[in-house]
């Protein structure tokens, strides 16, 4: 049985609703799913102050005392996880934001290596696919296996044909996380992945210390000697890509200083 919970930030029980649901409808007819639904609405979560503590010190000195722990624990107890938003003014509606804001420390420390990701846009008449394409990106850097998402233009009225399509597209996206949720291969790293960890890592090693939250968990996680996240057979090419990062990183550590 695996449980996937949707995060939606639609203040209305509509179209992105209804298109989750489609979603949930698909995955259950491929396998035993345990479905949530978290409307953000619904939960107390205040706006970042900006103190960087969660970034600096680590999440739990967020002096804010609200529900944030209670979606990082549906986070963490969620073999897949979707990011379901109405376009509001070309962006993600302001609820889906201010989580991703909260959660920021998680782009500092990855960490949902085992998760599978994906992201329904619902939009009116234009630019559901930079959002799809933003919220993705927001997966990558959490960590998560990030399956491809889809956006959904949802003006009313809507001839068969368009409806048909629209479902094509959710089932297209069901089916995806669906193949990635049940699959046990590490997924192998982008070129543009390899690049981004070994910068980091090599920034966190050359520029922090002990006394930084993020120094401490790259440290303890092995990933200031890593290849790369997690345990993946990296071909020649990245490889080289990764050694070149090191010395990129470096140059640009030493100009810096
Ligand atoms: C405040 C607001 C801003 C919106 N901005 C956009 C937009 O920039 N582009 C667009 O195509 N549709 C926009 N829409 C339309 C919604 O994205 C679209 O109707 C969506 O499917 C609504 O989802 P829901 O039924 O789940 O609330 C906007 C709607 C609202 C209420």
């Amino acid at each position: 049985m695996k449980r996937v919970t949707a995060f939606i930030g639609s203040p209305r029980k509509r179209a992105t609703y209804q298109a989750v649901q489609e979603f949930e409808k698909n995955l259950e007819s491929y396998g035993e799913i345990e479905f949530e639904y978290v409307f953000l609405k619904d939960y107390k979560l205040d706006f970042c102050t900006g103190c960087c503590l969660c970034f600096d010190k680590g999440e739990e000195f967020c002096p804010l005392q609200d529900d944030r722990d209670v979606l990082l624990e549906k986070l963490y107890q969620s073999d897949g996880v979707v990011f379901a938003t109405p376009s509001y003014s070309f962006q993600v509606t302001a609820p889906m934001k201010n989580l991703l804001d909260r959660m920021a420390f998680c782009h500092h420390r990855p960490r949902f290596f085992d998760k599978t990701f994906t992201a329904i846009v619902t939009y009116g008449i234009y630019g559901g696919d930079s959002i799809v394409k933003y919220l993705e990106s927001m997966g990558q850097n959490f960590g998560f296996k990030t399956t491809r998402g889809c956006s959904l233009m949802t003006l009313e009225p809507r001839t068969e044909s368009q409806q048909a399509k629209m479902s094509e597209k959710i089932s297209q996206v069901s089916r995806r996380f669906f193949e990635e949720m049940m699959s046990q291969r590490p997924v192998p790293p982008s070129f543009m992945q390899v690049f981004v960890f070994r910068l980091s890592r090599t920034a966190i090693k050359l520029l922090l210390d002990e006394n930084w939250r993020d120094y401490r968990y790259y440290k303890e996680k092995g990933w200031l000697e890593s290849g790369y996240y997690y345990d993946v057979k990296l071909g020649f090419g990245k490889k080289l890509a990764g050694l070149l990062s090191d010395f990129i990183g470096k140059s640009m550590v030493k100009r810096r200083s």
